[in-house]
């Protein structure tokens, strides 16, 4: 296996696994993932240690900082906005150390796709499941990538026809936009060029750029309602200008191809995948025992409103954001996350492969005022994981070594929390 980073240990060399070989492969054992994370150094910071203590038990609690966006630039394919999603030096960590070629990797929360776009990317093979269906549209166009040439011609060929859209959106964007919009809408088809530039165009709705099809707006991966932008508009005293949809999404694949080449391309459409809209915990399609890896990060709480922010995003694909609003799991409190990801926890050990791994993100919940990776422990061990402890990973950990729980800084924005599990074999 790839050592990440400047390791001090660097000695996984694990046979190729192939397909049928996988119960036999030697998996990292608990105690050498612990020497793994404890001996790890980047940026010429060894990890601290802390325990945490729950109950009679003891966890150990690693501290450093395990990746940097610094340290290794990832794929351009990524850059696609989507509310609090993570960074693809997460779940490569974790698909470095506990994968080999070959292996499936999977996310039940997976939406932009970070983990599976890594994994795929990777050479991994990839199942995905998030509730909204949005998921999908966002993260399989990127493993059937079409060429710039391609785009070009089929951009070339959609003619754009003068359609209002069946909702006023007179308050986003000018007129004409919203003619090209509703056509691009009606008129693209299921092939892999149409549901990349599906993909694309998706995510150039709104944002508060030129780069974006709507006037200034809040940042892309938070549609303002309609009654709110009029009052952006009014405020601003702003009238949406033309924007020539067809060069944006032009100008944004070439951005998010800047590191696909031909060969990578191949690569990508010869990786199985699997993806689905279910809730996380009914997933009977996995079969048991077949996942080597799940990497993720759920909804916390209820902080962010992942159907209404895609509204715009879900009317553009012609799906019923508040049909998916009424099955995604948001939670008033620990209590009834805790229930859900409960049998989230059943659901990932089933599916599991012995000797497994999963890797299982959460915020610092009110300002770190309620730490959910404390929360997350007895769920894991309940569902019958062992715990490898829990990792805290601080971007900025010069300034904050000497603080355990790194609770002066802001939520989500430097500190990644991962609860890591191992199914026994
Ligand atoms: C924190 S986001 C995941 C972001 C992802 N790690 C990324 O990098 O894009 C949580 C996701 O969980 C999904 N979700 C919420 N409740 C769910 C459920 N019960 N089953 C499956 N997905 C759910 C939301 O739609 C949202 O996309």
């Amino acid at each position: 296996m790839v050592s990440p980073g400047s390791r001090r240990e660097s000695t996984f060399t694990f046979p190729h696994s192939t397909p049928g070989q996988l119960d036999r492969m030697p998996a990292v054992s608990i105690e050498r993932a612990k020497a793994v994370l404890s001996e790890f150094v980047l940026v010429n910071q060894e990890t601290s240690i802390d325990k945490l203590v729950l109950g009679k038990e003891n966890y150990t609690k690693f501290v450093n900082e395990f990746w940097t966006a610094k340290q290794r630039q990832a794929n351009s394919i990524h850059e696609i906005s989507y509310r609090a999603c993570y960074k693809p030096q997460l779940p490569r960590f974790f698909i470095d150390i506990f994968t080999e070629k070959g292996d499936t990797v999977y996310d039940p929360f997976a939406g932009r796709g970070t983990t599976l776009i890594e994994a795929a990317l990777m050479g991994r093979n990839i199942v995905s499941n998030d509730v909204n269906p949005l998921s999908v549209i966002l993260t399989k166009p990127r493993l059937n990538i079409p060429r710039i040439d391609e785009i070009e011609d089929r951009l070339d060929e959609i003619e754009f026809g003068q359609s209002e859209a069946d909702i006023d959106l007179s308050m986003f964007f000018d007129k004409k936009t919203e003619y090209e919009i509703v056509s691009l809408k009606n008129r693209l088809l299921d092939s892999d060029v149409d549901n990349w530039i599906r993909m694309v165009s998706t995510n150039r709705l709104t944002g508060h750029s030129a780069g974006f099809f709507s006037g200034y707006t809040l940042p892309p991966n938070q549609a303002a309602s309609q009654k709110s932008q009029k009052l952006i508009n009014a405020r601003l005293e702003i009238v949406p200008p033309y924007k020539n949809t067809k060069e944006i999404i032009l100008k944004k694949s070439k951005s998010l191809l800047r590191n696909i080449n031909s060969k990578l391309r191949r690569e990508l459409k010869t990786i199985n995948s699997t993806f689905s809209s279910l809730d996380s915990r009914k997933t009977s399609h996995i079969q048991n025992d077949s996942i080597n890896l799940t990497v993720t990060s759920p909804p916390f709480l209820n902080i962010v409103k992942y159907a209404a922010d895609n509204w715009l995003r879900c009317w553009f694909n012609d799906i019923d954001a508040s049909e998916v609003e009424s099955r995604i799991s948001l939670c008033r409190t620990v209590e009834t996350w805790s229930e859900i990801m409960g049998s989230v926890f059943d659901e990932l050990y089933r599916i599991t492969i012995p000797g497994g791994w999963v890797a299982f993100e959460v915020g610092e919940v009110n300002n770190g005022k309620i730490k959910l990776d404390e929360h997350v422990v007895p769920l894991g061990l309940e569902s019958g994981f062992h715990c490898a402890g829990v990792m805290v990973n601080s971007q900025d950990f010069t300034k904050t070594s000497n603080i355990w729980g790194v609770n002066n800084m802001k939520i989500g924005t430097n500190t990644n929390r991962i609860v890591l599990f191992h199914k026994p074999k």
